[in-house]
């Protein structure tokens, strides 16, 4: 076997974190190999964004990102904001748009991002098809087998993300490896995941492909989206969203008319008496959705036969239809995961285990978790540049 290489520090994971956090520190003068077991770097950069890779959102602010300690991502986030990830992407003249909800997207291809950072790291070394066979810890150096290769740097960084789409090849590996090093986890669970459905619930599936603005809560959170009628339960941007705080049992509530005022359904009464209510819903909602909320609803036929009453409490079924998931897709269908390696065995600053000098934790493997629209990979870039700068 050949005799170790001589490097600072080994990155395991070529996602946009481990790639981020390879650039700066090389730039630095680091001598950097990053280590990942998949073909190629940056599978989930790739398929990000429908292909165009929503890679930052203007409003990245920490209450955008959910973590035990809420004040954790702070300190990262402000030393590297959307606009410094942006001014990268202008550096390499990648046309971009902004979409709705501050949301940054590449006007090309996903794969504009990933050569960009290749190219930012182009003074360290990135090696894909490497299986990391074993990780050893002499007090002082990080010794790895990989592949057919062994190498040991005084620092190592744990980059590899968490367990979503196992078929890009996300593992649970970085929870292991905390383990094994004595670092607490937060319990993962998929986020930003569609939620499924059951019992009398699941008589909604027969309104599967029916979309519609709602505003979606749970857990505290409310979120003004889409939301999208699947045949396993509901998915959309808005039940995306408050996947990431539902949690088994609980409820989730919907409002199918976020921006009517109350009593509007006493005025369509006494504007039109005769009038149904599905042709009344129909009105501001899709008409299969529209004759499912009526039936369940079951006034009798027309409004001007109902009370007052009668009419204020449909609407209010209307503003907060509130049902229990039986539970969610799991981690084959989740964008991220919540959870992950806790914040507390972390220095916020350098992302450096207090426990394990040396050692670093980045981007998902870590426990703070983005909303949905570019928040993800902003806290990839910034997790990444804060150890990068510590290395
Ligand atoms: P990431 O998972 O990207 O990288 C980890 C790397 O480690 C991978 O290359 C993997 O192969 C490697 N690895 C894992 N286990 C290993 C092992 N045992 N040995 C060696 N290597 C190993 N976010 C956002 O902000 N905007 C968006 O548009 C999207 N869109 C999106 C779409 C889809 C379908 C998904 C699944 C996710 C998103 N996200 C997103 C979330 C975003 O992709 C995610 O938060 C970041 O990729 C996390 O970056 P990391 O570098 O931490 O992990």
């Amino acid at each position: 076997m050949s005799a170790p290489a001589p490097y600072d520090a080994i990155i395991l994971g070529a996602g946009g974190a481990g790639l981020m956090c390879a650039a700066v520190a090389s730039q630095r003068g680091r001598r950097v190999l990053v280590l990942d077991h998949a073909p190629e770097p940056g599978r989930k950069i790739l398929i990000s964004g429908g292909g165009r890779c929503n890679f930052t959102n203007v409003g990245a602010a920490p209450d955008r990102y959910l973590s035990a300690n809420p004040h954790f991502a702070r300190s990262a986030l402000a030393r590297y904001t959307p606009r410094d990830f942006l001014d990268l992407v202008e550096k390499h003249h990648i046309a971009w748009h902004e979409k709705t909800l501050g949301q940054l997207f590449c006007d090309g291809s996903a794969r504009q991002i990933v050569a960009m950072l290749l190219a930012e790291c182009a003074g360290a070394t990135v090696r894909c098809d490497c299986p990391i066979r074993a990780v050893e810890h002499d007090g002082t150096r990080f010794r790895i087998s990989a592949g057919e290769r062994e190498v040991e740097a005084p620092a190592l960084v744990i980059a590899t993300g968490g367990p979503s789409i196992p078929k890009l090849g996300a593992t649970g590996f970085a929870y292991d490896l905390a383990k094994r090093f004595g670092l607490k986890l937060v319990e993962p669970r998929p986020a930003l995941v569609p939620l499924t459905l059951g019992g009398d619930e699941a008589l909604f599936r027969s309104l599967s492909g029916v979309a519609t603005p709602v505003e979606a809560r749970a857990g505290g959170a409310a979120f003004r989206e889409a939301a999208l009628f699947t045949h396993k339960g509901m998915s959309g941007p808005a039940i995306l969203q408050v996947s990431s705080y539902w949690r088994h049992g609980e409820a989730v509530a919907i409002d199918f008319l976020p921006d009517t005022r109350p009593g509007w359904l006493r005025d369509a009464k006494r504007q039109r008496p005769r009038a149904r209510l599905p042709a009344i819903l129909a009105e501001s909602l899709p008409a299969r959705l529209a004759d499912a909320l009526a039936e369940r609803i079951a006034l009798p036929a027309e409004l001007g036969n109902s009370s007052d009453k009668v009419l204020d409490a449909a609407e209010r079924r209307l503003a907060d239809w509130t049902f229990r998931p039986s539970g969610t897709e799991g981690f084959a269908k989740a964008e991220v995961t919540v959870g992950g390696i806790s914040t507390a065995e972390l220095s916020q600053k350098t992302m450096e285990a207090r426990k394990v000098p040396g050692l670093y934790a980045i981007g998902e493997a870590v426990d703070v978790t983005g909303w949905l629209g570019g928040y993800n990979f902003q806290w990839a870039w910034a997790s990444g540049v804060a150890a990068g700068q510590a290395l």
